[in-house]
């Protein structure tokens, strides 16, 4: 078990930077995931604290080691990826045990990591099976127990669940927190599952382009979001942000007109320094933050284009006339349909407010 530290780490491939100056502190035992969208570096940054790309420049720590010119194998971490990449000839016994007895572990200590992988994965009668002769999410438990045997200090996981269906996953998901309870390891987890992030992270880190955007628990980026990338891409159905004119500013507060709503007029606290009248922002609404007409601080009238109803709740996807779609939870309606007109309200303590530049104005 360890923590682990990332000072100032940049990855270029040629003149092609993919990492700027990732700082990031994870403590022992913490559950850390990285979200963002494809291609922003989240592989790339979990490669490099595994040992499996060169850091162009920064410090990465284990522990108390500084392991930037240690090889893979000697930092304590093991990896598990999307594709299991277990041996096709070997039985899972042998799969577990392989890693240990190529680097010579005395035999009984082989045997009783085994052991405890088998107890902790229940996964005994698999035992003498190939790869072939196993469902998807056995595959997969068995290559989180090659990573399990090692006893690293460390795991990563590489969307280790994106090949599974969507059951399966929701079952491993939570095979993988009752793992993490049980180890006591710190885990460092890439996924583009929202749902695995919020449930299974301590902290959730945010990648834009190669930056670090934000990094919190994950209520606290849900609910006060650094800015509007961040806003946007964690929770689902995404935030809604609409269009807006600042046309009044005093002491703590502002008003703003919606221009793509209708022009409907509405006031909010603000304790920064406010932006001028003539501003252009934008109001960021989740969709469980409209409530009925009247109930909030301004109603806005919108067309039902989809209603989705799932029983436990409806999601409707509502058009205004400028364009600009609006998603609303709408927990008591089973009954919207296609072409209704709606009148909603936005609760007004949980609007958010961004500046042009996408930066969070409180
Ligand atoms: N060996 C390489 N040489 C050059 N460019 C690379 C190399 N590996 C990755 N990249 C580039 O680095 C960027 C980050 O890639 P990375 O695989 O880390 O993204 P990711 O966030 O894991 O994406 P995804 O969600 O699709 O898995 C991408 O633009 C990718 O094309
Ligand atoms: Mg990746």
């Amino acid at each position: 078990m360890a923590e682990l530290s990332l000072k100032n780490v940049s990855k270029s491939f040629g003149s092609y930077e993919i990492i700027r100056n990732a700082c990031l502190d994870i403590a022992d035992g913490e559950f850390v995931v990285f979200v963002g969208p494809s291609g922003c570096g989240k592989s790339t940054l979990l490669r490099m604290i595994a040992g499996l790309e060169h850091i162009t420049h920064g410090e990465i720590r284990i522990g108390d080691e500084v392991v930037n010119d240690v090889e893979p194998a000697d930092r304590g971490i093991a990896m598990v990826f999307q594709s299991y990449a277990l041996y096709p000839h070997m039985t899972v016994e042998e799969n577990l045990s392989f890693g240990l007895r190529m680097t010579g572990n005395p035999k009984a200590d082989t045997e009783r990591r085994v052991q405890r992988v088998v107890d902790i994965l229940q996964i005994r009668e698999l035992m003498k099976r190939r790869p072939k002769q196993l469902s998807g999410g056995q595959r997969q438990r068995v290559a989180i127990g090659r990573a399990i045997v090692r006893e690293p200090r460390v795991f990563l996981f590489d969307e280790p669940l994106s090949n599974l269906d969507a059951e399966l996953r929701v079952q491993m998901r939570v095979e993988i927190s009752r793992l993490h309870k049980e180890l006591g390891t710190t885990m460092i987890y890439v996924t583009h599952d929202q749902t695995e992030a919020m449930t299974l992270a301590n902290k959730i880190v945010v990648l834009r382009g190669g930056n670090i955007e934000q990094i919190g628990a994950p209520l606290d980026l849900y609910d006060n979001p650094a800015n509007q990338f961040v806003a946007g891409f964690v929770g689902s159905p995404k935030m809604n942000f609409m269009s807006a004119e600042v046309v009044g500013v005093e002491t703590g507060n502002v008003t703003l007109m919606l221009s793509n709503q209708g022009n409907v007029r509405l006031t909010l606290p603000l304790k920064d320094t406010p932006p001028a009248v003539g501003d252009k922002v934008t109001l960021g609404v989740r969709p469980e933050h409209f409530t009925n007409a009247d109930g909030g601080i301004a109603n806005l009238t919108v067309k039902v284009d989809v209603a989705e109803h799932l029983g436990n709740t409806s999601y409707i996807y509502a058009n205004v006339a400028s364009g600009e779609q609006l998603i609303i939870e709408r927990e008591e309606s089973r009954h919207d349909k296609t072409r209704d007109t709606l009148t909603v309200a936005i609760k007004s303590s949980h609007a958010l407010l961004f500046d042009s530049a996408g930066n969070r104005l409180q």
